[in-house]
């Protein structure tokens, strides 16, 4: 019988995977296992034997990260560097998301598995470190790599953060001069479900939904598809910015487009559009308000 660990179950990943996982799934939270604490993590590995190991648990306050080198860099590099050596002593395969945020922007056509990384900020460079150590060490592995993550579960993210902001301003100033694609969290636990079925497919992976906007594209979508499900918004305008007028402790990567095209050909199919993913997300939201 397969086994499977999920860390990071209370996540936005976390949570979606924990419906699209199948089998004999343990789900735990951060109160449950904590990736600082290393004897936690063995014991909990060792008690439970499991086959598979999917980490969904991350440090991801991307600003934050700048002045919180150290407790990144123990959660994004550190533990999955003992998730790995786990994994190789039991034979169990691990599968670790990580982010478009390893590259440094400066290409102007999606970015490949084996592009150069080069992150630009600690956030970036940690979860940088935690892929190298789990591709230097001996475990089956899968890291799949995606980007602007946003989903129904989860204490914040763009798509909550805008609604929220919109309920309340008539403007918003939003940054028109970073690309990437939006994600839904459950398309990313949709494929991570779908790779645990496959047979053989040990590598890393860039996973994100297909379409490119930049943020002020996505928070005009948001306020559009909004507004048709009926959500109370008070927004009348989106000024589209530059990231020089809206300077962040942690520098973003100007381009950050991932192609999906080595997942796509594995899973037999292409990820949604993240516009239709949008809105199916926004039509959950609205039945649960
Ligand atoms: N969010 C994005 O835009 C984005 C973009 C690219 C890649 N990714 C990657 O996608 C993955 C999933 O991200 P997400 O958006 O689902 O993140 P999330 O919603 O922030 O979830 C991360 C989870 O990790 C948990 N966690 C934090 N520190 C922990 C610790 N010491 N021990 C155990 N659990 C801990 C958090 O618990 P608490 O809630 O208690 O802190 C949270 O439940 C991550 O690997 C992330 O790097 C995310």
């Amino acid at each position: 019988m397969n086994k499977t660990l999920l860390i990071g179950a209370k996540g936005q990943v976390g949570r979606e995977l924990q419906s699209t996982l199948s089998g004999d799934v343990t789900a735990l939270g951060r109160e449950d296992l904590d990736l600082t604490q290393k004897e936690q993590i063995c014991q909990v590995i060792d008690s439970l034997q499991p086959n598979l190991i999917v980490n969904a648990a991350a440090y991801t306050a991307v600003d934050k990260a700048e002045t919180e080198k150290d407790l990144a860099e123990s959660i994004n590099a550190i533990a999955p560097k003992i998730l790995a050596a786990e994994c190789a002593k039991i034979g169990a395969t691990l599968i670790h998301i990580s982010t478009d945020y390893v590259f440094d922007g400066t290409k102007n056509t999606p970015y490949l598995e084996a592009d150069k990384t080069n992150p630009l900020g600690v956030y970036g460079q940690t979860k940088r470190a935690g892929e190298i150590a789990i591709q230097n060490s001996e475990a089956k592995h899968i890291i799949l790599r995606t980007a602007w993550v946003y989903g129904t579960y989860g204490k914040s993210n763009f798509v909550k953060t805008m609604l929220r902001l919109a309920k309340e301003r008539a403007e918003l100033r939003v940054v028109t001069d970073q690309v990437g694609s939006p994600t839904r969290a459950l398309d990313i636990a949709n494929a991570i479900a779908a790779l645990t079925l496959q047979d053989g497919c040990e590598s890393i992976y860039h996973f994100t939904n297909s379409g490119v906007a930049s943020w002020y594209d996505f928070a005009v979508a948001i306020f559009e598809e909004a507004e048709k499900l009926g959500f109370p918004l008070k927004i009348k305008q989106v000024v589209p910015i530059a990231t020089s007028e809206y300077p962040t402790p942690a520098k973003r990567p100007a381009y950050s487009v991932l192609s999906s095209k080595k997942i796509s050909k594995i899973l037999g199919n292409h990820p949604p559009h993240w516009r239709e993913s949008l809105r199916e997300m926004l039509q959950k939201l609205s039945t649960e308000q």
